[in-house]
């Protein structure tokens, strides 16, 4: 199948990888560099190995200006192992913790917090159906950390800064990691599923600052205490999975880091709202000022004519735009790896789209 046959993939995840990237691994995959095997055959113990975890690590170092004070743990079990390893390890027995509640996975990590103990939900939007983020929450001093979700997936919000807090922040990245900047020192501890923004399915990648890690609870089951992975190579990580995170990670490096890809983000994601806005075919879900740069969700007169966009999208070679089974509508999902072609694509079969069923 030639490369060509490759379509504008708006993805919600796992997403759409750079191009680059895709070959750089198709021609090194039956014999990496001097080791005689594929990635995929050779030890987590080995000089080859170390290698490319180290130069992932230094990466991240790099692009987000990470002092030595910092863990990057490469994990397994998804963001979703995360909505319960956080309270396992910082939650304190007797304490509680401060959840923002935006959207499907936040709900999902505070229950996983509550089914371990004190967790509050200190600010919500679900009074409009998660439309919004909100401005104000009930701040608690003695909260172990802030967990919140910086871009809300399904919804198409997204966190324009951080929340003030008076406590370590906690954070799901999942979905917007490494796309802006990020201001580092307000963190305890922010986690990604990588399939969104910096590789395949199978690897988390935390950050967790020591002093925050410091704090974590004592007697935890060896596998989910942060500190067993902080320490040493503790079990086989997904070597496979690693490699290609550390690809992705050159790349973006080559696209100036994150505050190059930031511009880049946000050219397209003007480009996407300026054509719903231009029409009243098409119908933003969400409160403008809480939109999202990485999933962009839109509506059109009705769920026939979304069907009818979807499948003729599809045919445009314009790939995975139904929105999420809980809300329906359209999603374009537009992450770091999403290149701004594909944007205009989308625009021009959206204004030839209407021009016909309008
Ligand atoms: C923001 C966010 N958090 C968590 C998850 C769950 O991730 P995983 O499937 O890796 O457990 C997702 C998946 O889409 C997500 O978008």
């Amino acid at each position: 199948m030639a490369i060509s046959q490759r379509l504008h993939n708006f993805s919600a995840g796992p997403g759409t990888l750079p191009l680059e990237v895709i070959s750089a691994v198709k021609e090194e995959l039956p014999l990496y560099q001097e080791t005689g095997a594929s990635v995929m055959e050779i030890s987590h113990r080995s000089a080859a190995y170390i290698a490319i975890e180290a130069s992932a690590r230094a990466a991240l170092r790099r692009l987000l200006g990470l002092g030595e004070g910092w863990h990057i743990l490469f994990l397994q079990g998804g963001a979703s192992m995360q909505f319960h390893q956080v309270p396992l390890n910082f939650l304190p027995r007797a304490g509680s913790a401060d959840y923002l509640i935006t959207g499907t996975w936040a709900r999902k990590a505070f229950a996983e917090a509550k089914r371990l103990g004190g967790a509050r939900a200190a600010a919500s939007s679900a009074d409009e159906a998660f439309a919004y983020i909100p401005q104000r929450y009930d701040p608690s001093l003695s909260a172990a950390y802030l967990h919140f979700t910086s871009n809300n997936t399904v919804y198409g919000t997204q966190y324009s800064a951080a929340p003030d807090a008076p406590v370590p922040l906690v954070c799901d990245a999942s979905s917007d990691f490494l796309s802006r900047p990020i201001e580092m020192h307000r963190y305890g501890l922010i986690y990604a599923g990588a399939q969104k923004n910096i590789g395949p399915a199978g690897v988390t990648v935390v950050l967790v600052r020591d002093d925050f890690l410091r704090r974590r609870n004592d007697a935890l089951p060896t596998m989910l205490d942060y500190g067993t992975h902080a320490a040493k190579c503790f079990n086989t990580p997904p070597v496979y999975a690693v490699y290609v995170v550390d690809k992705v990670l050159q790349w973006l490096e080559r696209q100036g880091g994150v505050a190059g890809i930031q511009a880049v983000n946000a050219k397209k994601a003007v480009l996407l709202y300026d054509a719903i806005d231009a029409t009243d075919f098409y119908r933003g879900t969400v409160r403008p000022e809480a939109r999202s740069q990485m999933n962009v969700t839109f509506r059109l007169p009705s769920t026939a004519l979304e069907a009818r966009f979807v499948e003729e999208a599809a045919e445009e070679g314009l790939a995975a735009l139904k929105g999420h089974r809980s809300v329906g509508g359209i999603r374009a999902s537009i992450y770091n790896a999403c290149p701004l072609p594909a944007v205009e694509a989308l625009v021009s079969f959206m204004r030839a789209f209407e021009k016909h069923h309008g």
